[in-house]
């Protein structure tokens, strides 16, 4: 079985992309063959610093190795070092019916917010189904905002396989449902481009202000809450904390008695004692740039050699060769 997903460099990553991509991914890693990608070339279609790609493909990459991912079991890569993505994107674009594209709600997203749309960020979805085809995947683990551009994958795939004969394996989207969607600090979807973040390896005394600032309403610590599970800060308590724990201040909550700031407080706790042993982990790494270098640079090799197979299978099939 062959897993793969990719996220991009677009931002120090979340607890949304933790729980929702990274820890499902990173578990996969032990059940099949994974390739996860550092997505630069998606990053283009919304980031425009030339700099800030190259630091955050960087931290993406400490990001990942610090959280667990092992390259001694995946294939970890840079997007852009399997160039061959970019041709099978072009092939495949000519098989993609403008509806499917048009009806991709996360371009609809952008647009409702105003962004203004460059090709690219209309065409994503093709480059984001080349990524999937290429390594002939079966499980694309993702959060669930991206089920959509892993269904569009598996039509564009169909629709090739119908013209130009049996060329593509079909891959099934992998969604969590427990953390399907991570709500950020004002409820909705946690998203880099929502503010609304708690960082994986934020800054301590930052990040304690942020989580101390999650809003809640005006009830007094006395009055019994019988809504407590859908406390934010007790969902996101459930991330990290043990379900008897997360029991426990429910309890107190729904009992009235427990305040919010001793809430949020637990919640910091809970979320710097998580991350402790990754964070060990990325401060060593940080000092190693030419091993995580070594690690990308041995993965793409892999990824190529791969790559180029498929990309052969399907030039042949449509007659280029
Ligand atoms: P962002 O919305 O912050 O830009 P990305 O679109 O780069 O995040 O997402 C990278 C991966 O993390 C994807 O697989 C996505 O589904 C997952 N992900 C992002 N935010 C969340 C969230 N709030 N809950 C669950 N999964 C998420
Ligand atoms: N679009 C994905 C995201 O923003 C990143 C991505 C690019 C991806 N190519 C992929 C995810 C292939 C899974 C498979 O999160």
């Amino acid at each position: 079985m062959r897993i793969l997903s990719g996220i991009q460099p677009s931002g120090a990553l979340h607890l949304g992309n933790y729980f929702g991509m990274m820890k499902p991914a990173i578990e996969l890693q032990e059940k099949g063959e994974a390739f996860y990608f550092i997505a630069n070339y998606h990053s283009m279609t919304s980031l425009f610093d030339a700099g800030e790609r190259r630091q955050n493909t960087l931290d993406v990459a400490l990001d990942f190795l610090a959280c667990g991912l092992d390259p001694k079991k995946t294939v970890f890569f840079k997007q852009s070092d399997v160039p061959e993505v970019t041709e099978l994107t072009w092939l495949l674009t000519t098989v993609t019916p403008m509806g499917l594209l048009e009806r991709a709600h996360s371009y609809k997203d952008k647009i409702a917010k105003g962004v203004s749309p460059n090709h690219g960020l209309f065409a994503y979805p093709v480059l984001m189904a080349a990524d999937i085809l290429i390594y002939d995947s079966n499980i694309v683990p993702v959060g669930r905002d991206q089920k959509q551009h892993v269904e569009m994958t598996r039509d564009i795939a169909i629709k090739f396989n119908e013209t130009y004969g049996q060329t593509f394996v079909i891959p099934e989207p992998q969604i969590r449902d427990e953390v399907a969607v991570v709500p950020g600090m004002d409820g909705q979807k946690m998203s880099k481009s929502y503010g609304n973040t708690i960082e994986i390896f934020g800054d301590e005394k930052a990040t304690r202000k942020k989580i101390m600032g999650i809003v809640m309403d005006s009830r007094t610590p006395q009055e019994p809450k019988p809504d407590a599970d859908k406390n934010l800060a007790i969902q996101l308590l459930k991330l990290e904390a043990p379900r008897d724990v997360v029991k426990g201040y429910e309890d107190r909550l729904r009992a009235g008695g427990l305040g919010y700031g001793d809430l949020k407080k637990a919640l910091f706790d809970h979320y710097w004692g998580y991350f402790a042993p990754a964070r060990t982990q990325r401060a060593e790494l940080v000092t190693a740039p030419d091993y995580v270098n070594q690690v990308l640079s041995e993965g793409a090799s892999k990824a190529r050699a791969m790559a180029s197979k498929t990309l052969k299978r399907a030039r042949v099939a449509c007659g280029l060769e």
